[in-house]
This record gives structure tokens, C-alpha cells and sequence, in this order.
């Protein structure tokens, strides 16, 4: 496909400018000039129109086409979340107002909607208090890791460590190392939970908290959290939940029932918002009563006449973590999704997301391996090591299914698993959608051994085939000429 610069002709326009009314003697200083003229595309409107619907035919989204993507689920939505997003009356706020004098009258709607999203979260998860104010999975992580740290502090305790299982998100050990901890990692074991007996061999002290992923990265749920949580509350250790996937336990089993002592959700994976390719995310964090204090600055409180204020009085807090209250039309649409399916539907969104992915995992483990054979949640992780013996990789399978019209999985996570594929449908997709799917996932997995060079030249579908993806990713270069 051209470049809108490389259509059209000299001359031509797509729109006729009123006259010049600035004075023709109006002198516009030197240092204002342009050096030379503009390069602008000379096209006709249709031209212009043309060239953009053909660009959002070539785009590739939920809208059109199935993302079985893992660990960053890019599930389909409702519309009507996006559309009670952008109402005007919460779009056009300004995030100041409830700051001012009497501004928080007039933010009533909007600190309600907030105050009301913390408290269902914490009747979904069994935590006492939310904030709202994280701004991703990874930062509501980082404010996790203070809060342990600001109670450890409170407590005068001296910790050093938080044990993070080999199997998880690389967030984890992350936030926890920003924080100054260092990371002990706990090998999984042969069924793909924490190693209980490696995990007592590294409890001491000094481990302030364990960061387990619930259900983990594998997409299995651990059965011995209340184990885990009973030895590290004996030594005065936070346990700390990720619950970027909770959509495979909601109205199942709730983190702070079970031992979790805080815990972020994604409700960008969980309640509405399509997070992968980088769309607006949050990550509110709930915690037990006894780290209640350290929440971010401001809560939004409701007071004894039923209005809602924001709290900035807050002596144990951590401090200011996001400029205002988070990533306000994130929370609007997690709002407007959980009420819209209310408990039924949530514990059916679980239910649904875990019956797709099982019913994936059985369909395809006679041609992919399957890591941990066990009744997944909701995503399953294959490896590709029977096709890697025709010289066909994880990746080779990812850009075929390109071809075939599908989005690739997550591909290489969880690391633990050798050319790992990991397969999350989601609970929105049809059983034909599924089949043909699966069919396809067949189709390349036949091709991988009767005629691997076609995998391994795709795709061949797309404008591009196969980027160096190193030198796009670390010298990129946006411009069409020099
Ligand atoms: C298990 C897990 N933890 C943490 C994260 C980090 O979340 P975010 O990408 O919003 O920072 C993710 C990403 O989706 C995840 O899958």
C-alpha cells in the first residue's frame, strides 16, 4: 500500500482555504520562516478518504477478528462501557473542580462512582478498603510493595526479602526490587505450583512479603495458599496477591478469604478496557484492615450526610502515587460493567473463561505438548517442542496464525515453559470461533511437519513478513523518507 505522500499529484487540493484576511503588509519576523516549503500530501478528498478506510481495513481488532492472548487479555467488551465513558457530564469534568471551594458538589456524580467501584472490589475480593489511584497492573504492584513496606516500618520490623515464585509476571520481582527488597524466586514444581518444601527452606525473618499470582501464569490455581499464608503470617510476612487474573475466580474465591493480605487488580484485563496494545489501564489496590492506613493520598470518603469528599488527611499514608484519582474512565467502565452483570454474570464470566479455555487445552494437547496437564483456569500453556523438532519454533506457529486471520497468543511467557504458547480465549468467543481455531492451530501444527518451510516463511499475508524485531523496537524509524 502507498504512503498518502506518495499519492496524488502536484497541485492537486482536497480543500479550498477562505482568502488570506491577515494584512498583506503584516511583516512575519525572519526567525518565523519556513526554510522550505511544506511537504504535504496533494490529494483530493476522496483520495484522502480512500487511503484511511483502507488503513482501518488492514487494522486488526477484536472488533473484527479473535485475540487468543494470554496473561494481556484483549477480550471483547461491552460497547455500552465505552459509550457511558464518554458521557459528557464525566469527560468534560475538571479533575481541579472537587479541590476548589464547593467544587465537590459539583463532582458528586464522579467521586460516587469511585467510593461505589472500591466497595464492590472489595466485596468481589474479600478486602477491606481500595484505592482507586493506580494507574496499571505494575504500578498498583509498586504501591503494594510500599504499603508492605510502610507497615513493616510502622512495626519497626527489619526486612529485606519478598519471595516471588519462578512462575510469575516479571512485574513482580520488579516492583518489589524498586523497592529495595531483594527478590528470592521459588522454583515451581513438577505440577507447576510454588515448591512448598523450597519455599520453607527460604522463609525466615526477614522476608517481608510473598507475592503469589492467583491463578498463577501457568493458569492453575495454587492449592496451598492458606499453607503458604499461615507459615509467612508466623514470621510477621505480608502476603500479597496479583490478581491480574481474576477473571477466572470471580464469585468463586475471594484473595482475602484465603489468606491474602493485599492484593492489585488489572480492571483493564478483568472489567472492561482492552489492555493489549497499550490502551489506558489501572490497577486499584485492596488491602486488609490492618494496612488500611497506608492507602495512596486522597480517598474518596463518604460522609455522614451521604456526600462524598476527598480525604487528604492521612498522617500513616504512603503519600501521592498518581496525579488525581487514577485513571478515572477505566474505573467508569469497570463500574458500569460489574453492575451491568451483576453477581450472576460475573461468576458466568469466570465460569465461561474457563470452560473456553479447557475446552481449547483438551482439543490441542494431542498436537501441541502441554507443559502442566492438569485442568487449567482460564488460559492454558503449550510448548512447542513436538514442532521444534522440524526446526518450527513457538514463534514461526504465532506468525502463521497470522495468515489464517488470527491474532498470535502470548508466545515465550510464562519462562519457565520452553517455547511456550500460552492461550487465553476469553469468556466472549463462540464455540465456533473456537473450533475454527482450534482447527487452524491443527492445520499449522500438520504443516510444521510435512512442510515446515511455509511456517517458517510467515506470514505472508501482511504488507511486512518478518521484521527484525531488535533493531524496530530499538532504532525505530517513523519517517516514510529521509
Ligand atoms: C499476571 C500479571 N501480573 C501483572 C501484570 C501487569 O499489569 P500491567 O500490564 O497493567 O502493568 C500482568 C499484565 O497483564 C499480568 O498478566
Amino acid at each position: 500500500m502507498k504512503l498518502i505522500f506518495e499519492k496524488g499529484v502536484p497541485g492537486r487540493r482536497g480543500a479550498k482555504l477562505p482568502k488570506c484576511d491577515v494584512p498583506s503588509n503584516f511583516e512575519i519576523p525572519r526567525n518565523f520562516h519556513r526554510e522550505h516549503e511544506a511537504d504535504l500530501p496533494e490529494v483530493s478528498e476522496l483520495e484522502v478518504v480512500r487511503h484511511f478506510t483502507e488503513l482501518s481495513r488492514r487494522n486488526f481488532g477484536i472488533d473484527t477478528n479473535f485475540y487468543p492472548l494470554g496473561s494481556c487479555t484483549m477480550k471483547y467488551n461491552p460497547k455500552i462501557d465505552e459509550e457511558v465513558s464518554r458521557y459528557k457530564g464525566f469527560v468534560e469534568l475538571h479533575p481541579l473542580l472537587p479541590q476548589l471551594r464547593h467544587g465537590g458538589m459539583l463532582t458528586q456524580g464522579a467521586l460516587q462512582v469511585i467510593y461505589n467501584t472500591e466497595r464492590l472490589l472489595s466485596e468481589i475480593t474479600g478486602m477491606s478498603e481500595f484505592t482507586m489511584q493506580p494507574l496499571a497492573g505494575a504500578h498498583g504492584e509498586l504501591t503494594g510493595t510500599m504499603i508492605i513496606a510502610a507497615y513493616h516500618k510502622d512495626k519497626g520490623n527489619k526486612k529485606t526479602k519478598i519471595i516471588v515464585p519462578d512462575s510469575s509476571h516479571g512485574t513482580n520481582p520488579a516492583s518489589a526490587a524498586i523497592c529495595g527488597y531483594s527478590i528470592v524466586s521459588v522454583p515451581s514444581n513438577s505440577d507447576g505450583m510454588i515448591d512448598y518444601d523450597e519455599f520453607l527452606k527460604v522463609l525466615d525473618n526477614e522476608v517481608a512479603a510473598v507475592m503469589l499470582t492467583c491463578p498463577n501464569t501457568l493458569g492453575l490455581f495454587e492449592p496451598q495458599i492458606k499453607k503458604i499464608a499461615q507459615k509467612l503470617h508466623e514470621v510477621d510476612g505480608l502476603m500479597y496477591c496479583d490478581g491480574a487474573n481474576m477473571n477466572a475466580i470471580l464469585g468463586k474465591i475471594r484473595p482475602g478469604d484465603i489468606g491474602f493480605d493485599l492484593m492489585h487488580i488489572n480492571l483493564h484485563k478483568t472489567f472492561a478496557t482492552p489492555h493489549g496494545g497499550g490502551g489506558p489501564g489501572a490497577g486499584p489496590v485492596g488491602v486488609v484492615e490492618k494496612l488500611k492506613k497506608f492507602l495512596p493520598i486522597s480517598l474518596v470518603i463518604k460522609r455522614n450526610d451521604g456526600t462524598y469528599a476527598l480525604d487528604y488527611d492521612r498522617p500513616s499514608s504512603i503519600g501521592f502515587i498518581a496525579p488525581f484519582y487514577g485513571n478515572f474512565g477505566v474505573i467508569l467502565k469497570a463500574y458500569c460493567y460489574i453492575l451491568m452483570l451483576g453477581k450472576e454474570g460475573l461468576i458466568a464470566v469466570s465460569e465461561n473463561a474457563v470452560l473456553n479455555a479447557n475446552y481449547i487445552k483438551e482439543k490441542l494437547k494431542k498436537y501441541y505438548h502441554l507443559a502442566y496437564d492438569k485442568t487449567c483456569m482460564h488460559e492454558c500453556v503449550f510448548s512447542a517442542v513436538n514442532q521444534l523438532k522440524n526446526g518450527v519454533h513457538t514463534v514461526d506457529i504465532a506468525k502463521r496464525l497470522i495468515d489464517y486471520g488470527f491474532h498470535p497468543p502470548t508466545i515465550y511467557f510464562p519462562l519457565i515453559v520452553k517455547e511456550a504458547i500460552m492461550i487465553e480465549p476469553t469468556e466472549t468467543e463462540t464455540k465456533e470461533t473456537l473450533d475454527a481455531f482450534i482447527e487452524t492451530m491443527i492445520k499449522i501444527s500438520n504443516e510444521a511437519q510435512t512442510q515446515p518451510e511455509i511456517v517458517k516463511d510467515s506470514p505472508k499475508t501482511t504488507p511486512v513478513s518478518r521484521l527484525d524485531e531488535v533493531s524496530a523496537a530499538r532504532d525505530m524509524d517513523l519517517c516514510f523518507k529521509d
